[in-house]
């Protein structure tokens, strides 16, 4: 792989330990995946960052890091384990906090934002059309490429943190227009009448083209959040990074609708809908699976003004979603209701089942799946429903 002269000198180490360790993970990556040269970015998003499953060794590898390294470009960072600043109103206890603490503080001194959020392009990191960028969080990979138009791997964890600490990644994967091309043509014969129909099939489309590139015919209009919890479900249940949807998205008109097809029918949708339901009454009712919108919050709001939830609630949103929320008067309605916001965290990355939680009502098909993984029953629904069962009489 060719690289610049800046390059070498930081392979070499002349520009510290961290950025030396940084560039040899970016040019082993390169090697493997036979990239020509790195490409410069200019936004990153750093995934890994709760404690629950970056562990003692992950707290290591980010204070070794720290100790010289410091991020190059814009860098925004994932959910933590719990709300950085209100752990104890979460139930957190005070070791597994101390540790979170200690990861967060790793990476303010490595120069990242600790935003805390999924949703960077909601919060302030917000890339534009054809911008080479390296995100770490699945379904943010997924919108960014797919409705924004930027560019980017799926990146783990020390792999965006590399590109962060050198301001570059290689050059291969979706940064190249070739690799930008769809794989299957999903005709959607159901009609989606609602965010969580998109999430529906995005579960069903991820399990069925696994790390393909779908292109959707059929579907009128998306709105933002319809396709923020498409992107998280895709990127769930298959490895997909990418989408184009004819006439939503920005590069579909430049595609051709692939030969291999894959039908989306009212069956389907019924069927993945009844697939993301357990047995069980919920005992938790959270929302915000990618991070909510200034326009989900609105809409939590209008539902629970007036009521009080009997159920604990969790509204998962960014800081800067929520200082918006509190302007405009959403956020003392939905206090006043006992809902309570979880910032800087969310639902999987929190160790909610060690709350004692057994069932979970959401409606993101990507927290179903998560949380089935820790052991937890799920219930999926709408948004509307998720705050009828939080408010249910008991
Ligand atoms: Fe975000 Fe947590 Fe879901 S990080 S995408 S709210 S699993």
């Amino acid at each position: 792989m060719h690289l610049t002269q800046e390059e070498e000198e930081l392979l070499a180490g002349g520009q510290g330990r961290a950025a030396q360790k940084a560039m040899q993970i970016l040019a082993a990556l390169g090697k493997i995946y036979g990239a020509e040269r790195m490409v410069p970015v200019s936004s990153v998003q750093v995934s890994g960052v709760s404690y629950k499953n970056l562990g003692d060794a992950g707290l290591e590898f980010l204070n070794g890091l720290a100790e010289d390294g410091k991020a190059r470009v814009k860098t925004t960072l994932n959910p933590a384990g719990m709300n950085l600043t209100d752990w104890r109103a979460q139930g957190i206890d005070d070791e597994f906090a101390g540790k979170q603490l200690q990861v967060i503080d790793a990476y303010r001194r490595l120069g990242i934002e600790i935003s805390c959020t999924c949703t960077p392009y909601l919060a302030g990191n917000e890339p534009t059309f054809g911008e080479h960028i390296a995100w770490g969080e699945s379904s943010a990979v997924v919108y960014a490429n797919s409705v924004i138009g930027a560019r980017t791997n799926r990146e783990g964890g020390p792999s965006a943190l590399a590109a962060s600490l050198t301001g570059r990644t290689p050059l291969y994967g979706l940064h190249l227009d070739e690799n930008r091309v769809p794989t299957h043509t999903v005709g959607v014969e159901s009609p989606l009448r609602s965010p969580e129909d998109f999430a529906a099939m995005g579960y069903f489309v991820g399990k069925t083209v696994k790390d393909g590139i779908p292109y959707f015919r059929g579907v009128k209009r998306a709105s933002p959040e319809a396709l923020k919890l498409l992107s998280a479900a895709l990127a769930s249940s298959g490895g997909v990074a990418m989408f184009h949807m004819a006439l939503i998205t920005p590069e579909a008109k430049d595609m051709r609708a692939p030969a291999e097809r894959v039908p989306f029918t009212a069956r389907d949708l019924a069927e993945t809908t009844a697939l993301l339901n357990d047995e069980g009454t919920p005992d938790f009712v959270s929302v915000g699976c990618p991070h909510c919108s200034l326009t989900e919050v609105a809409a939590i709001a209008a539902l629970l003004d007036g009521k009080r939830v009997s159920t604990e609630f969790w509204i998962c949103c960014s800081r800067e979603v929520k200082r918006k929320s509190d302007i405009v008067g959403y956020t003392r309605v939905i206090e006043g209701s006992g809902a309570k916001f979880a910032t800087d965290t969310c639902m999987v990355v929190a160790p909610v089942e060690e709350l004692g939680y057994k069932v979970v009502a959401t409606n993101s098909a990507k927290a179903c799946h998560y949380l089935r993984n820790s052991g937890l029953r799920v219930r999926f629904m709408p948004l509307e429903e998720c705050v009828m069962e939080a408010t249910k009489r008991r």
